[in-house]
């Protein structure tokens, strides 16, 4: 099950995340893609205000503090592996958070395995100044979850 949507400014891709925050639940696993500045962090921004997290904290990549952790609804950790190198990866333990919460990693690419089947891979791809093409790839579980996300969400402009 593969999504396409384009979204043209920044609150159009914080609606997005803000949507699929609904459908989350503790253990979900979303990978995110793309290029510096194509949004990944403006898209858990919108997860988050979603999940219920305080609108005074501030969203941001977890570039040198490795995991944020936001307390919503859920818990969620946010990671952001682009500085680090594959061992600092493994020491990180991020699959042990999937125990109590979401997790939401920027620079999926960096990875060297996923553990579980049931994932959520989102791309982001750079149009213009203001436009991305953001792509959802479920696998497992999550292709019957993007389907009623399709169904009921108004969001899908392409
Ligand atoms: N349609 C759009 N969707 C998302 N962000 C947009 C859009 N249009 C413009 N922007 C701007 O692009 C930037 C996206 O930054 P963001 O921090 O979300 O990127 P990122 O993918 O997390 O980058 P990094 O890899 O550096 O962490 C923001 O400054 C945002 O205002
Ligand atoms: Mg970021």
């Amino acid at each position: 099950m593969r999504i396409e949507i384009i979204s043209n400014k920044e609150e159009d891709t914080i609606n997005i995340g803000k949507n699929l925050a609904k459908f989350l639940r503790p253990g979900d696993l979303i990978l995110l893609y793309g290029d510096l500045g194509c949004g990944k962090t403006t898209f858990v921004k919108g997860l988050a205000e979603g999940l219920e997290v305080d609108p005074d904290i501030y969203i941001t990549s977890p570039t040198f503090s490795l995991i944020n952790i936001y307390e919503g609804k859920y818990t969620i950790y946010h990671v952001d592996l682009y500085r680090l190198e594959e061992f600092e990866i493994e020491e990180l333990g991020i699959w042990e958070y999937l125990n109590s919460g979401i997790v939401i990693i920027e620079w999926a690419d960096k990875l060297s395995g996923i553990p579980i089947e049931n994932f959520l891979e989102i791309k982001f791809e750079y149009f213009d100044f203001s436009k991305r093409k953001i792509t959802l790839i479920g696998y497992g579980e999550w292709q019957d979850i993007l389907k009623e996300w399709k169904k009921s969400s108004n969001l899908i402009y392409k």
